[in-house]
């Protein structure tokens, strides 16, 4: 009887505990987190989790400083981030994309004026944690050697905005950890891939089965979503004069101004120059567009002004990622209609 118990009945248990303990718990839904599903699959954690042996830091301030640039979290204070912009200045917090696999800044327009939220030069932080290169492109033009520390880090990627793009301080190691976990409450969740029925049950069958490889079904995943944000820069019209050679539609300019431009413009929000609905604007606008100055949209719009760190505020450009050349045209067209 001993023995049978030893020989038999214990590696019956042995086996059924650790199986129990191997097959996976993780159900899945809309909101399941996707980095949390993929781990679950076998996918290796990326390089910019929290450092929660970290004494001190909280959502709560991450929160803070993104949002507000400065204030007070339990008592403890902020010092602010930068004189000129906070980090929503110019990044939404929220999804911005309706499929985000397309690299598209007409419905990237259209879904962020349908939501109400601003369309800007950065690229949502919405996500952020679910990239795994930063700078992309043609960043490496502006920023140069810069760049290379944060193209494949997240952390890197955040203290080189702060200091370039926010034109601000850096991050104490406190603070990096605050902003890491904030954005890690941002991250994708499942529901934001659109997957149809048969890939959630595919995604379903991986995490009941253990015995499977799970290599299709994270190559699935992450088909559903970009890990970068590609960036191309593009050079103003040789003739400014005459334009691009588009025909613009002032409908989707003034959709373009209203979302984009005066997110930052209106009431001198985060420039000194102000930008509204009035004649004035329109004119001045209409006056240098097709001059050779810094207050040519053309200008501002494609080379963005220049920065002197720390100094003061400057003008992020547009890539072709975020405006094309027929949102350019079309932006010229309504500045017009509304300038005579
Ligand atoms: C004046 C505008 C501006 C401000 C302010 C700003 N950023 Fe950026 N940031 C950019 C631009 C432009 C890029 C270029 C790449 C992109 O986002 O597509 C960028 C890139 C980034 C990236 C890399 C994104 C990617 O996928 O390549 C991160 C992360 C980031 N910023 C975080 C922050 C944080 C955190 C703050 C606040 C401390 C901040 N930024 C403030 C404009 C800004
Ligand atoms: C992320 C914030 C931001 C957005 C969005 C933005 N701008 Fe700017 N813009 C600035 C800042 C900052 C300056 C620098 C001027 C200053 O010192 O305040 C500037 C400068 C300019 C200038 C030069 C003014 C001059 O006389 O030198 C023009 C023109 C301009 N912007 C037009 C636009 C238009 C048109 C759009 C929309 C396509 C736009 N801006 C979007 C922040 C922004």
């Amino acid at each position: 009887m001993k023995k049978l118990l030893i020989f038999g009945l214990l590696p019956l248990i042995i086996f059924l505990v650790t199986s129990v303990q191997t097959k996976s718990t993780l159900e899945i839904s809309e909101s399941t987190s996707v980095w949390e599903l993929l781990k679950a699959l076998g996918e290796p954690a990326p390089n910019h989790e929290v450092n929660t042996s970290m004494r001190g830091y909280s959502v709560a301030m991450g929160k803070v400083i993104v949002e507000d640039g400065a204030g007070s979290v339990n008592g403890k204070k902020v010092r602010l981030q930068s004189k000129h912009f906070v980090c929503t200045s110019c990044h939404n917090i929220t999804k911005e994309d309706s499929d985000l696999v397309k690299v598209d800044p007409q419905s990237r327009l259209d879904y962020c004026a349908e939501n109400g939220i601003p369309y800007l030069q950065g690229t949502t932080l919405y996500g952020a944690v679910n990239r795994s290169s930063f700078y992309n492109g043609d960043y490496e033009k502006k920023y140069g050697d810069l760049v290379k520390p944060a193209r494949n880090n997240l952390r890197e990627a955040i203290q080189l905005c702060a200091v370039e793009c926010s034109q601000g301080r850096r991050l104490s190691t406190v603070e990096m950890e605050s902003v890491l976990a904030y954005l890690w409450t941002l991250d994708l969740k499942l529901g934001d891939l659109n997957l149809n029925d048969n890939e959630f049950k595919q995604i379903q069958a991986h995490l009941k089965d253990n015995s499977k490889d799970h290599k299709d079904a994270i190559v699935l995943l992450k088909s559903k979503y970009r890990q970068d944000s590609p960036a191309t820069f593009v050079a103003p019209p040789t003739d400014r004069k005459k334009g691009n050679g588009l025909t613009g539609d002032p409908a989707n300019g003034k959709k373009f101004y209203e979302t984009s431009c005066l997110h930052c413009h209106e009431n001198e929000r985060y420039s000194f120059f102000n930008l509204d609905d009035s004649q004035q604007s329109f004119c001045y606008l209409k006056g240098h567009f097709g001059k050779y100055s810094h207050a040519s949209v053309y200008q501002v719009a494609r080379w963005g002004t220049p920065p002197h760190p720390g100094k003061r505020a400057y003008m992020p450009q547009y890539t072709a990622e975020k405006m094309s050349e027929q949102q350019l045209a079309d932006l010229r067209a309504y500045i017009e209609s509304r300038a005579d």
